[in-house]
């Protein structure tokens, strides 16, 4: 939920600290900072907002150390002010911390009957005071962090700066994640690859309950008993950290129009295209011996994963229990051993569905992640990765991740239903076809900008907006809506078609835009009768089809949005570039702040 970084450098570090914050923005952007060590003696800049606020902060007081910690953050406790912006420090230290502790009211009340006084309402101040109490008491700067971390309870990453200290950095990690980078004399803890791309490409990622002591020389590594161990170093390919907006105004204009090419790219991961097969990843199962098949996700994966029950239950006959992450792993569902858990998410960092493959696991389920981060913790924590290959999607607002997580989910969906021979070889190979189809048909979706940018004036002008779908067309309402509310911050919400008449058909009237997606497939016909009850209560529909529905739907409309005709089972990749694009538009005419909208960051990391 929020980014951090430390450096040990060979020159000032500031710039630098701030150029690795810049690429971590997208985590959060509620405030930012940095410490150095000035002639060995600490001192920070902190501002509250975005980015920029803190770089005029430096202008006008630069920092000359070679060594330091910063942080953007996304507010858990406390509000976004500069005061409770990180770092946070005491007389003897600065902290930056990504994630929650979820004890630190307790260790709070222990401190103050100490007499410590606190100056922010955050719980790494709390950390902040703990390690500084264990100096006071005439610890090592290691000694005193592996006396703290003990105590901590959560989901968290820190990064330690020492008064007095020019050479040691010491992070730690636990279920948030952190990463070290191997510089030429220079040394760096990162929240991501991307943050440290522009220094270096070794990079080794610490694991749960890790912690490392970093000099200039290097790093040693510890586990949570304090033993030391390796952690292996990679290349991480500087391209693939590197996020640019092209020719686009927006990063999520970028990624929207990146769509064909990184879905045709996922495709190709898993078809063969010279059998006219799915290539399925190395599983430690056949879907023939699955009986159940559990999908757990948040947001916008979560749409993905609903998207996906209709594919398993249709091609393979396979039957899916479906919830959201943050349900899932509460509800302590019955899982038998040996049956499929599967997770899908972009940043593969986020906790709640982290926490509910940990479930999984612990009920023996066989494990299968479909995520876009191939080093993230997901990756990292799952029998089985399906990697989705849409490259670093830095807008908030996810796009291409999820028509790249509809690509793998169908692909698997077509694989399990040849396991368990409920799909035919000439099965196969149509679905393989109608599969590799996609590319085009979204490039072709998306020369209706023109249109969608017209209307999307009409829908900026609303207070509250319905989306309706029946069939795959739901998730995908529920997924349009979702878009729309969280870049527009218009109430937008989603229902199934059939549902209408059971009670939201109450709120309709000319003032809510209804926005009904409707491909011409088996229900086309329920939904235009559910858009005649929308048209007879004086509702304003907006109608997203294909040629063929557009001929034979023939109502009024504020506007029909003609996509190309496809088949039905890949409509939902087809039909998602029309979603995007509208609440796109409709945020750009509002003027909303369209890749890093208020109250969210890109990875949520914390429950
Ligand atoms: C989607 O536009 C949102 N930014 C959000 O719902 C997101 O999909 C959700 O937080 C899940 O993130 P993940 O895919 O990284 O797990």
């Amino acid at each position: 939920m929020c980014g951090i970084v430390g450096i040990l450098g060979r020159g000032a570090v500031a710039p630098l600290v701030v150029d690795a914050l810049k690429r971590l923005e997208y985590r959060g952007y509620d405030s930012a900072g940095v410490a150095t060590l000035e002639n060995g003696h600490l001192e920070r800049r902190r501002a509250e907002g975005k980015l920029r606020n803190l770089e005029l902060k430096l202008s006008h007081a630069p920092l000359t150390g070679a060594i330091g910690i910063g942080h953007t953050r996304w507010a858990t406790h406390g509000r976004p002010n500069e005061t409770n912006a990180h770092p946070h420090a005491t007389d003897k230290l600065a902290v930056v911390h990504n994630g929650i502790i979820e004890n630190f009211r307790a260790l709070r009340d222990d401190l103050q009957a100490k007499g410590v006084v606190f100056d922010t309402e955050t719980d790494t101040e709390v950390v902040a005071q703990l390690v500084t109490d264990e100096l006071r008491q005439g610890r090592s700067p290691t000694e005193a962090v592996a006396a703290t971390l003990p105590k901590l309870r959560g989901a968290f990453a820190l990064v330690f700066l020492f008064e007095g200290e020019e050479d040691q950095l010491i992070g730690a990690r636990h279920g948030a994640p952190l990463a070290i980078g191997y510089g030429e004399g220079e040394m760096y803890f990162g929240s991501d690859a991307l943050a440290l791309a522009p220094f270096t490409d070794e990079i080794s990622y610490l694991e749960d309950g890790d912690w490392a002591v970093l000099s200039r020389s290097g790093a040693t590594i510890r586990d949570a008993q304090g033993h030391p161990v390796e952690r292996a170093r990679q290349t991480i390919p500087a391209g693939s950290a590197v996020a640019s907006k092209g020719n686009h105004r927006h990063f999520m204009a970028k990624e929207i129009y990146e769509q064909p090419e990184v879905v045709g790219r996922t495709i190709a991961h898993y078809v063969d295209f010279s059998r006219c097969a799915v290539r399925l990843p190395e599983l430690p199962f056949s879907f023939r011996d699955v009986s159940r098949l559990s999908i757990s996700a948040c947001g916008t994966a979560y749409y993905a994963g609903l998207v996906a029950r209709y594919w398993f239950e249709r091609l393979a006959r396979l039957p899916v229990e479906i919830d959201v992450a943050s349900e899932f792993r509460y509800r302590e569902v019955p899982l038998d051993p040996g049956q499929v858990a599967l997770f899908v998410s972009q940043s593969g960092e986020t906790a709640d569905t982290l926490a509910s493959l940990r479930y999984a696991k612990d009920q023996g389920q066989h494990t299968l992640a479909v995520v876009n981060v191939p080093t993230s913790t997901m990756a990292r924590d799952s029998a089985v990765v399906a990697p989705t290959l849409a490259g670093p999607e830095i807008g908030v607002a996810s796009t291409k991740a999820f028509t790249c997580q509809l690509s793998v989910l169908l692909a698997l969906a077509i694989g399990a239903g040849r396991q368990r021979g409920t799909l035919t070889e000439a099965d196969e190979r149509r679905l393989v076809e109608v599969l590799a189809a996609v590319p085009s048909l979204m490039t072709e979706a998306l020369r209706s900008e023109g249109e969608i940018e017209t209307v999307s004036r009409e829908i900026a002008k609303a207070k509250d907006v319905l989306y309706l779908g029946r069939g795959t067309s739901y998730p995908l309402a529920l997924e349009g809506a979702l878009k729309l509310k969280e870049i527009s911050y218009i109430h937008a919400e989603g229902y199934a078609a059939g549902e209408l008449k059971h009670g939201p058909i109450a709120l309709i009237d000319e003032a809510m835009p209804v926005i009904v997606i409707a491909p011409h497939d088996a229900v086309f016909e329920k939904t235009v009768s559910n858009m005649q009850e929308v048209a007879a209560r004086g509702g304003r529909i907006l109608l997203i089809t294909d040629r063929r529905g557009a001929a034979e739907a023939a109502m009024d409309t504020m506007s029909t949005l003609v996509m190309p005709d496809c088949d039905p089972v890949v409509a939902p990749l087809v039909f998602a570039v029309p979603a995007q694009l509208l609440a796109y538009h409709t945020a750009v005419f509002m003027g909303k702040d369209v890749d890093q909208p208020r109250n969210l960051a890109k990875s949520v990391t914390v429950e």
